[in-house]
């Protein structure tokens, strides 16, 4: 199909949703880093919707850098094994980092990350994401900022893909299960 309303089952957040929620999370990260400089960290591809627009509503100084990371093996669920594709070009040590996700599913990718960027000497490292699925309850992570706990569905659009389609949808929709073969 060329047309992607037919690809969509429902609209899960609209953008007024997304904006306002930004709004909120934005409020209380300048709370939480007032006197700070924050470096703010993209996972990249999926967190650049929420990079752009979550940045552009704090006050806070930052500096923003980028992240591109692959989860090692085959099959759909992702194995917690990571692979750097595009490192940062950021020195970490003292900085107060703060990453940006577009979702927390199983949170074995997050869980690696912020291992892997608390050695490199920062001064803290903390974690913001649009979307949290119930399965990342069952890794041990600390999610400091969450915009939407949302259910068990295979969701797209804002960023989030599927086979690397509708990141540019503006809103968080769910799929017509004959996208994906259902
Ligand atoms: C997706 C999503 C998160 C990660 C979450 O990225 O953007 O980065 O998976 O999964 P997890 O909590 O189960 O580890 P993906 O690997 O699809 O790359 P993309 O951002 O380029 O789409
Ligand atoms: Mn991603
Ligand atoms: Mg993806």
């Amino acid at each position: 199909s060329t047309d992607m309303g037919e690809d969509l089952k429902e609209i899960l957040i609209t953008e007024e949703q997304i904006s306002s929620r930004l709004d909120e999370l934005a409020a209380e990260i300048d709370r939480d880093y007032e006197g700070r400089e924050i470096l703010v960290i993209g996972v990249l591809k999926g967190a650049v919707m929420v990079m752009a627009d979550l940045t552009r509503k704090l006050h806070t100084p930052l500096t923003m850098d980028w992240m591109a990371v692959s989860s090692y093996g085959s099959g759909t669920r992702s194995s917690g094994v990571v692979r750097i594709l595009k490192d940062l070009e950021t020195d970490l040590e003292g900085r107060h980092v703060l990453i940006i996700e577009d979702i927390v599913d199983s949170g074995l990718t997050l869980s690696w990350l912020k291992t892997n960027l608390e050695s490199r000497g920062p001064a803290s490292v903390e974690i913001a994401t649009l979307l949290r699925k119930p399965d990342a309850a069952s890794v041990d992570i600390d999610v400091e900022y969450v915009g939407f706990d949302i259910p068990n569905e295979f969701v797209v659009g804002y960023g989030l893909d599927y086979d690397q389609k509708y990141r540019n949808l503006p809103f968080i929709g769910t799929l017509a299960p004959h996208v994906y073969g259902g």
